[in-house]
This record gives C-alpha cells, sequence and structure tokens, in this order.
C-alpha cells in the first residue's frame, strides 16, 4: 500500500498536494463511537470506469417509484443487513465508511515530503471531507459504489438509488417507501414532522403561525432559488475552498453543503441529524443522491460542454479508498468522477425544477438595526443578530460577500442566517434587505477532542441580491448575521467583501 501510494505521488508534478486517506492508520474516537473500518491487507488496485456498454443506471425520485424498483431496492438493502457483521459490505460497515471521513478516522497521507510538509506532519491532520472542495466529489464515489453493491445483491445490473426529490413540491417530505417499519429502509429515530415537510433551509413557520403546507413548500423553492444564485457563477462558490495535503480541514463547504445539504439532514431526524451517524438511515443515500444531482444540474447550467469543476491537479488527483462490488478494494481520484454519463454510467431522470427561474425576493426592515463598523463584529456572535457596515466597490462584478474565522466545534450544531441590505446612507439603518445564505454545521463532526475545533469561512455570491435591493451604485452594505442555533458557541473573525 505504501509502495502503491508512493507510485501515485511519483506520478504527479513536484510540488502537488492532493490529499488522501492513511488507511493504515485509522483512529477510533473513544467510547462513544468506533467507526474505523476492519483492517484489510488486500491489495488498493485503482478505479477502471465502468465499460462504456456496459448496463446504464438511470436514478429516479424516491417518490414516484414504481413498486416493483422500491421492492428490488428495499429487498437489496435487507440482504445488506444480513450479512456478517464485518463484511465490508455489510449495511453498517458501509454506514462506518462515512463516518471515518467526517469524525477524524483518517489522518492524510499523500503530500510530497517537502519541508513545508514535514513541518505540517507534527500536527495531526486529519482527512476530512466535509466543509472543502472534496465534498461533492467523495460523497458522489461512495455512493457510486454503494449502488454497485446493491445492484449485486439485488442481481441487477441496471439497479439504481432513488433521490429525494426535496426540491419539488412533490418531494417535500420523507418519501413513502421509507416509511414502513417493517422495511429495511426504515430508520426509527426520524423526526415525525418530516413525515409531512421536510425544512430545507429554515422553512418552519414560528410557534404561533399555523403552518400551511403550501406556503412553506413555496419557501424551499425560494431558498433552492437563492442557494443556487449564491452559488452558481463561481466553482469555489459551489464546490467549496481547495483543500491539500498538509492543510487544515474544513477550510469552508460550498454554498450548498451548507443549505440545503445540512438542514434536510437536521431536520430529517437524530441518526440523519449527526454526521458520524448519518449514514445508518436509508435515507441519507436518497439525500446524497439529490445532493449529487445538483451537482449535475449545476454542471448542466450555461455550461459550455467542458466541465465548471477545478482543473487544479490537487482537486483532480484527490482520491479515496472504498469497496466494489468485486470485493475488491479501489482507489478512484476526483478527476475520475467529474461526469456521471460519461464517466460513471449513471445519470438522473430529468424532472420539472420549479425553483430555477425564481426572482429574489426582498424584505423590508421598518426600523433597521443601527449598524455597526465591522471590527466590533469579530467577537462572540452572541444570541442576538448583529448588522455591520461592509465597504464595497460600486458597481463590481462577481462580488462575494465572505465571513471569515468562523471558529466553533464541530461536535456541536451551529446555524446563522446572513442578510444583505442597503446601508440606508447617513442614518445608518437598514431600509430594505434580502436573505443572502446561511452557514450551518450539523453535529457530531471533526476528530475527538482538539480535532474538532474549527476555523472556517462561508462565501456568498451576492450579485443578484444586490441588485434586487437596488444596492448595486452603492459604496457600503448592511450585512446582518442572525444567530439561530448555537450563537454563543461561534465566533466571527471578520466579514468582508471581495
Ligand atoms: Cu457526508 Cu450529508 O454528509
Amino acid at each position: 500500500m505504501a509502495f502503491a501510494a508512493a507510485l501515485l505521488l511519483c506520478a504527479l508534478p513536484a510540488g502537488s498536494r492532493p490529499v488522501s486517506p492513511d488507511l493504515n492508520h485509522c483512529v477510533d474516537g473513544g467510547f462513544t463511537f468506533k467507526c474505523c473500518p476492519r483492517r484489510s491487507a488486500k491489495k488498493i488496485i485503482n478505479f477502471t470506469p465502468p465499460p462504456p456498454y456496459s448496463p446504464f443506471r438511470v436514478r429516479r425520485p424516491a417518490h414516484s417509484l414504481d413498486p416493483a424498483a422500491a421492492a428490488n431496492y428495499s429487498k437489496a438493502v435487507a440482504a445488506m443487513r444480513a450479512l456478517p457483521p464485518g463484511h465490508p459490505w455489510n449495511f453498517f460497515q458501509q454506514s462506518n465508511v462515512h463516518c471515518a471521513y467526517c469524525s477524524g478516522g483518517h489522518r492524510q497521507t499523500g503530500a510530497n515530503i517537502s519541508l513545508e510538509f514535514s513541518l505540517a506532519l507534527t500536527r495531526i491532520l486529519d482527512h476530512q471531507i466535509h466543509g472543502s472542495w472534496l465534498f461533492f466529489p467523495w460523497h458522489r464515489a461512495y455512493l457510486y459504489f454503494y449502488e454497485r453493491i446493491l445492484g449485486k445483491l439485488a442481481g441487477d445490473p441496471t439497479f439504481a438509488l432513488p433521490f429525494w426529490n426535496w426540491d419539488h413540491p412533490a418531494g417535500m417530505s420523507i418519501p413513502a417507501i421509507y416509511r414502513r417499519n417493517s422495511s429495511s429502509l426504515y430508520n426509527p429515530t426520524r423526526n415525525p414532522k418530516a413525515l409531512k415537510f421536510i425544512d430545507i433551509g429554515g422553512c418552519e413557520p414560528d410557534a404561533s403561525a399555523r403552518p400551511s403546507l403550501e406556503k412553506q413548500r413555496q419557501c424551499n423553492l425560494r431558498v433552492m432559488h437563492r442557494q443556487f444564485a449564491a452559488a452558481s457563477n463561481s466553482t469555489e462558490l459551489f464546490l467549496g475552498l481547495p483543500y491539500r495535503a498538509g492543510g487544515e480541514s474544513f477550510p469552508g463547504g460550498g454554498v450548498l453543503e451548507n443549505v440545503p445539504h445540512s438542514p434536510v439532514h437536521i431536520n430529517t431526524g437524530s441518526d440523519m441529524s449527526r454526521i458520524r451517524t448519518a449514514a445508518r438511515d436509508p435515507l441519507f443515500f436518497a439525500h446524497h443522491a439529490n445532493v449529487d444531482r445538483l451537482w449535475a444540474i449545476w454542471e448542466s447550467i450555461a455550461g459550455n460542454g467542458s466541465s465548471k469543476a477545478f482543473k487544479d491537479p490537487d482537486f483532480l488527483n484527490a482520491s479515496f479508498v472504498f469497496w466494489d462490488e468485486n470485493m475488491q478494494r479501489v482507489r478512484i481520484r476526483v478527476r475520475d468522477c467529474i461526469d456521471t454519463r460519461k464517466q460513471l454510467n449513471y445519470h438522473y431522470e430529468d424532472v420539472q425544477i420549479p425553483w430555477l427561474n425564481m426572482t429574489t425576493e426582498i424584505e423590508r426592515v421598518v426600523a433597521g438595526d443601527r449598524l455597526r463598523s465591522r471590527a466590533s463584529a469579530s467577537a462572540v456572535l452572541g444570541f442576538s443578530a448583529v448588522t455591520v457596515q461592509v465597504g464595497r466597490t460600486a458597481g463590481a462584478e462577481g462580488e462575494k460577500l465572505v465571513v471569515g474565522g468562523i471558529q466553533f466545534d464541530r461536535r456541536e450544531r451551529v446555524w446563522f442566517d446572513v442578510y444583505v441590505g442597503r446601508a440606508g446612507g447617513e442614518a445608518l439603518r437598514a431600509t430594505v434587505r434580502t436573505a443572502a445564505g446561511c452557514f450551518v454545521n450539523m453535529e457530531g463532526g471533526g476528530a475527538a477532542g482538539e480535532g474538532s475545533a474549527v476555523s472556517t469561512e462561508l462565501r456568498l455570491g451576492i450579485t443578484e441580491f444586490v441588485e434586487a435591493i437596488g444596492a448595486a451604485g452603492d459604496d457600503s452594505l448592511a450585512v446582518t448575521l442572525v444567530p439561530k442555533i448555537g450563537g454563543d458557541r461561534v465566533t466571527i473573525g471578520n466579514i468582508w467583501i471581495e
């Protein structure tokens, strides 16, 4: 294995630092959770794509899956659950794969040994697949192998995972096939509210209001539109920030990793809400199929035929290892999973995307919050909202709002909303504003102990929002942060526009 890794590295240009997991040293996080995979001496082979004429898989919406396909799926998962506990295909072993890659189980290998890196080795660097540009490709590869294992168990080479179509009004609740408690697709820890409605990003009515399902669904669609608007024209905003070998984990996830990804986890219920246990709920795979589908949609929007993903070799050569459907250990690189049709032989059924062409809604703030200077916001966020005045260049294009130096403990849940508003001239009052996005951290992530403290960033594309509030010509904006969960557990370093 060390030899294979060395070979892989030799082939890379000097100075490159793609991150990869050190499978020989998985660390369990104490007594409360153990998710390191069983050690295996089996040789790791390099991924080869399925031959172009081998069976193609079409992933369909879970809420409208035909009964035969649903029965096939639940039988395959039942077979997975019935495997011996140590079998790499066993349901819990499979869910532990996610846990080990998210809880500091795996450490990093994979950097060229430079002075800089040898120094870095004195720190413990976990291999973390959330909060960076690894988020989308890692989950794509994970589902790819999981799906093929299920296909093998079902004896169906065209077996495809269903996706949870929570971005369409017909899919905004836990799909029926996951609900029967006699089914292998059931998980007893779910939130009963999600049987009626899944809130994907802050669409829960306040306790006093009568929830109107129709209104809540519209709210979800607006959240989808807003998040895509904040991410659409930039690879970094969509996929997340660079993460290289020798670097600290969790530099900053993409806009959609925050929302809708994390709220869907949190609002589905207990297992799903904690990153370590999330993949113990079969809904995880339908949820992530939809997240993966959003990546494919992003690629297809205004695409000129070539991929919009990073061309950086540290992105493309980052690699992960999974058990495949032939009981082999396979190393797959990010470059192997950019295009689902051409490289991985699956795609998503085309369904209507009702949020795509919506417009941004603005909100009038009657007695606007008093603005503070930027410096005074770089303290504890606290429980109350804070509004700061942030300078910008009037008429700038492709503007990004950056909330930097966000510090918290990844074991805890944190959520704050971000608004951009007009600074409102001399009165220093926000008059008109719009929601621009949210920072959301699920709980139960990070390595044990020290490794769970992170400092990260939230970046939001604000062009559409600045136009909507009519501030394109202004030289400052009023940026409001509203803590929703764990406001006393998070501090902010700085806020700026670039
Ligand atoms: Cu790896 Cu949805 O989390």
